[in-house]
């Protein structure tokens, strides 16, 4: 079923089936004890961080931040104006209660207003509907990916649950917070305060809207949306630069677990179904996350659908591999499709490392390397290399979809510690070289996004920004570096006096 043929009726379905949806039938009241929470996560993570001051990432902030000048050390570069946001789990305490997985705690959008190297900031929970109804309510009303409650608030489809903590876009004229089990958040631009949901149209509302959405070099944008109840689907959409639906698409995916991003080359839409799949019978006692099952000798399926006709479809085989994250794709005359993907061996990241680091305790799983995937015309496809350790991978905008000699991506250093990613890598896929700075022990960066400069036509001609968190003096910094040569470290840096939350991805928006 494609483009126009869907029906509310359809989509009805693929919305009431969002992963956290799936809660609804069984969820009629709120437990009266509340003491399905266990033992005292928020207490163990309050002696971690007592010891491990790394662990600053993973402390909730305040519900808004304000600085109106930042401390600025070197020359921020006069053509990086414009706004950077930022988005990730930050509630993660509410009520005497911590999340139980890094995914779960509500979003908070971080802003950095750049004018001529002046720079403020600002943070804002996002209230969503569920935060005000649980604030109303003073408790937790709802499970999320791996927190989960044994009994909860009735659930009215997916935005019932919606965190938006994942991510933020700015597009058609509209700043989003995006998450992926539900819809985007429209943010009001001048106070970021959230005003709704986004309906691309109004079969679509409530449909799952994910958090990865890719913007051709024409400015249109293309995404998927992962629903997994009553049986597992793929919501396909197309987007004008206006913000307006061009289509939208529904396909049977067969089992399939949540799908955090995908590619898109000029021709084509390119999914993975990683071989970590959802059971919708578990998921009543065991909640989403831990309702999907490793199968380590499934394959990893890959769909490719035509951008021109959703109906046209192709599907290749890949061995088992787990990710979240792809640096970009292309797609070469004969149809052979090659993408990078920061691929893992299984999915103990997301079962074990992101959802102890919430106890306090840091469990270590399967790295994540750069890897290639080529995928021929017909037949099975191919993981051509494992290099080293990379996660967050973005290239030009500009190369979205075409061939692209440059990625950057974070790394990790030679003498790691506890939390990995150290390093910001500037790869050279042409020459097959890399360079990378290191902010050194104790500190941990975040996503660094590629700014094109004025008039700035090459992959690396602008600046890579991003923050870190230097959990030794408890601040949080901004960085601009020249993409032309990362490894000579920020050209200037922009400081906070207080740590935030480390989160997952961000948006810049020039002017
Ligand atoms: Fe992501």
């Amino acid at each position: 079923m494609t483009d126009t043929n869907i029906s509310r009726r359809t989509f009805l379905a693929a919305s009431a089936a969002s992963g956290l949806a799936g809660f609804a039938p069984f969820a009629s009241a709120l437990a009266a004890s509340g003491n399905d929470w266990g033992d005292d996560w928020g207490g163990a993570f309050a002696a971690a961080l007592g010891r491990n001051r790394m662990l600053l990432g993973w402390k909730t902030p305040p519900d808004r931040l304000d600085t109106g000048s930042l401390a600025v050390t070197g020359a921020w570069p006069a053509g990086l104006k414009g706004r950077f946001f930022r988005n990730g789990p930050s509630v993660h305490d509410r009520f005497g209660r911590r999340c139980r997985h890094w995914f779960d705690g509500d979003g908070m959008i971080q802003e950095f207003v750049i004018d001529g190297g002046r720079i403020a900031h600002r943070g804002r929970v996002v209230r969503t509907p569920k935060l005000d109804r649980e604030d109303a309510a003073g408790r937790r009303l709802y499970s999320g990916y791996a927190t989960h409650l044994e009994s909860q608030a009735p659930i009215r489809g997916p935005d019932s649950m919606n965190a938006a903590n994942i991510s933020v876009l700015h597009h058609g004229g509209e700043l989003l917070a995006l998450w992926e089990g539900g819809s985007a958040t429209r943010l009001d631009e001048a106070t970021l305060a959230a005003s709704g949901f986004k309906a691309w149209s109004p079969q679509l509302a409530g449909v799952p809207f994910s958090a990865h959405p890719k913007a051709d070099p024409d400015g249109t944008l293309w995404n998927i949306g992962c629903a997994l109840l009553p049986r597992p689907a793929l919501v396909l959409y197309h987007i004008d630069r206006a913000g307006r639906l061009v289509k939208a698409g529904l396909v049977d995916a067969g089992p399939m677990g949540l799908i955090h991003d995908f590619v898109v080359t000029h021709k084509s839409l390119v999914i993975l179904i990683h071989p970590f799949l959802f059971d919708p019978a578990r998921a009543e006692q065991a909640g989403i996350l831990d309702a999907h099952i490793w199968k380590p000798r499934a394959e990893t399926r890959v769909l490719v659908v035509d951008k021109a006709d959703f109906g046209k479809r192709r599907w290749h085989a890949l061995p088992a591999c787990f990710g979240f994250h792809y640096g970009n794709g292309w797609e070469e005359a004969d149809g052979t499709i090659r993408l990078d993907h920061c691929l893992a061996g299984n999915p103990g990241i997301v079962t074990e490392t992101l959802r102890y680091v919430m106890k306090g305790e840091f469990r270590p799983s399967a790295p994540l390397r750069y890897s290639r995937i080529v995928l021929p015309p017909k037949g099975d496809g191919r993981i051509e290399n494992r290099a080293d350790e990379a996660e967050f991978a973005k290239v030009a905008p500009a190369a979205v979809g075409r061939r692209h000699r440059f990625v950057y991506t974070l790394g990790v250093p030679d003498d790691p510690e506890d939390w990995r990613f150290r390093t910001v890598v500037k790869r050279d896929l042409e020459r097959g070289t890399a360079e990378s700075f290191d902010y050194g022990p104790g500190r941990i960066p975040e996503e660094h996004l590629f700014v094109p400069g004025p008039g700035g036509r090459g992959e690396d001609d602008g600046w890579l920004i991003g923050t870190v968190l230097d959990w030794k003096k408890g601040v949080t910094g901004l960085s601009a570096f020249d993409a032309r040569d990362v490894a000579a470290g920020p050209v200037a840096q922009a400081w906070l006096p207080y740590p935030l939350p480390l989160g997952f991805h961000g948006a810049f928006v020039g002017g």
